[in-house]
C-alpha cells in the first residue's frame, strides 16, 4: 500500500536543484550577425540552433576559394555541418580538411593510411570510448580548429553522434556563474584519457612532449567573437586558484550544461556521410549503443590556435 501524506508533509518547495524550466537563449548566429542567404549549396537544419546538412556539394570535386569561404560561414553559423552520400578516399577527406589550415597528427589513436587520419576501428573487441563529452585535444596548448570525420562503415543500428554549442551553454548560464568563471583559468592534461594505456617511461616522454595546458573556462571564438564554456570531463583535471573540492563542484555543474538537450544536434550516419565540426564551439558525444557491431570512421583534425 501506498503512504499517504497529509499536505504539510508535501513540501511547495524542493531544495534547490538547478532545473531551469521554460525558453533559453539560442542565438545562432554571432552577434550582430544577419541572416544571409547561402548561394553555392543548399542548408537543411537539423535542428534550430546547430546543425545542418548540406545538399549540392560533391566533394570528389575541388573546392573552390568561394565554396570554401561560403562553407566556412556555414560551419561558424551552424557549428557542424554534415554531408551524406560522399564517396570519397582518406587523400581526398586530408586535401578538403587541409583547406582549413595544417592536418593534425594524433599521438594517441590509431592512424589510418596516413599519419593525419585517425582511423576508429571499433567491433566486438574494441569498444568505443568516445562516449563522453568532450572538445578534442583540449589538453593542447593550442587545441584543434576542427575535424572531418567521415563513416566508412555504419553499425546496423545505432552509432549516433552528438555535438552540444557550447555558445549557447554560455549564454544560459546564471549571471552570478558568469561572474564566477569570468578570468577563471583550468587545467587540461591528456593524463587521465590516454596516458592510463602507457608504461611509465613512455608516458613521461609524453607528458614532456605535451605539457598540461592552461586555459580560459571561457573562450572566446577567433573568427565569431563568441563566448563559450571550454572545460570538459576527459581532460580538464581542475580549476586554477581554487580549493579541489569547490573546483570540482563548479567543474561538474560546468560539465552538466552539455548535457541539455536544446543546445544539441543527434547525428544519424550512414555510409559515406560526413561530419565537419567546429571543436572551437562545440562538445561532443559519440554514442556507444551498437556493441559488439562494427563501426569504423576516419578523422582527420584541423591545428587550431591558442585559446583566449
Ligand atoms: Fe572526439
Amino acid at each position: 500500500m501506498s503512504e499517504i501524506l497529509t499536505n504539510q508533509e508535501r513540501p511547495l518547495k524542493l531544495p534547490d536543484r538547478g532545473i531551469k524550466t521554460g525558453a533559453r537563449v539560442l542565438n545562432r548566429l554571432p552577434e550582430g550577425a544577419a541572416e544571409k542567404p547561402y548561394t553555392l549549396f543548399g542548408v537543411t537544419p537539423l535542428g534550430p540552433l546547430i546543425g545542418a546538412e548540406i545538399t549540392g556539394v560533391d566533394l570528389r570535386n575541388p573546392v573552390s576559394p568561394e565554396l570554401k569561404q561560403e562553407l566556412n560561414r556555414a560551419l561558424l553559423e551552424w557549428k557542424v555541418i554534415f554531408f551524406r552520400d560522399q564517396q570519397i578516399t582518406s587523400e581526398q577527406q586530408r586535401a578538403f580538411a587541409s583547406l582549413w589550415g595544417e592536418l593534425e597528427t594524433h599521438p594517441f589513436l590509431p592512424q589510418g593510411d596516413s599519419d593525419e587520419v585517425v582511423r576508429f576501428a571499433k567491433n566486438n573487441k574494441t569498444e568505443g570510448k568516445e562516449n563522453s563529452w568532450h572538445s578534442d585535444v583540449s589538453w593542447r596548448l593550442e587545441p584543434a580548429l576542427g575535424a572531418v570525420l567521415r563513416l566508412v562503415e555504419v553499425p546496423p543500428a545505432g552509432g549516433d553522434t552528438l555535438w552540444a554549442d557550447m555558445g549557447a551553454a554560455y549564454d544560459n548560464l546564471p549571471d552570478e556563474v558568469k561572474e564566477r568563471i569570468d578570468g577563471l583559468t583550468a587545467i587540461h592534461d591528456f593524463t587521465h584519457a590516454f596516458g592510463v594505456r602507457l608504461p611509465a617511461d613512455e608516458l613521461a616522454v609524453k607528458q614532456a612532449e605535451f605539457p598540461a595546458a592552461e586555459h580560459p573556462i571561457v573562450r572566446t571564438h577567433p573568427e565569431t567573437g563568441r563566448k563559450t564554456l571550454f572545460v570538459n570531463p576527459n581532460f580538464t583535471s581542475r580549476i586554477v586558484g581554487l580549493e579541489p573540492e569547490e573546483g570540482e563542484r563548479l567543474l561538474q555543474y560546468l560539465f552538466r550544461q552539455a548535457h541539455i538537450p536544446e543546445y544539441q544536434v543527434r547525428f544519424h550516419w550512414e555510409n559515406h556521410s560526413i561530419a565537419f565540426w567546429d571543436n572551437r564551439a562545440t562538445q561532443h558525444y559519440a554514442v556507444n549503443d551498437y556493441y559488439p557491431n562494427r563501426r569504423i570512421a576516419e578523422r582527420v583534425a584541423i591545428a587550431g590556435d591558442r585559446p583566449y
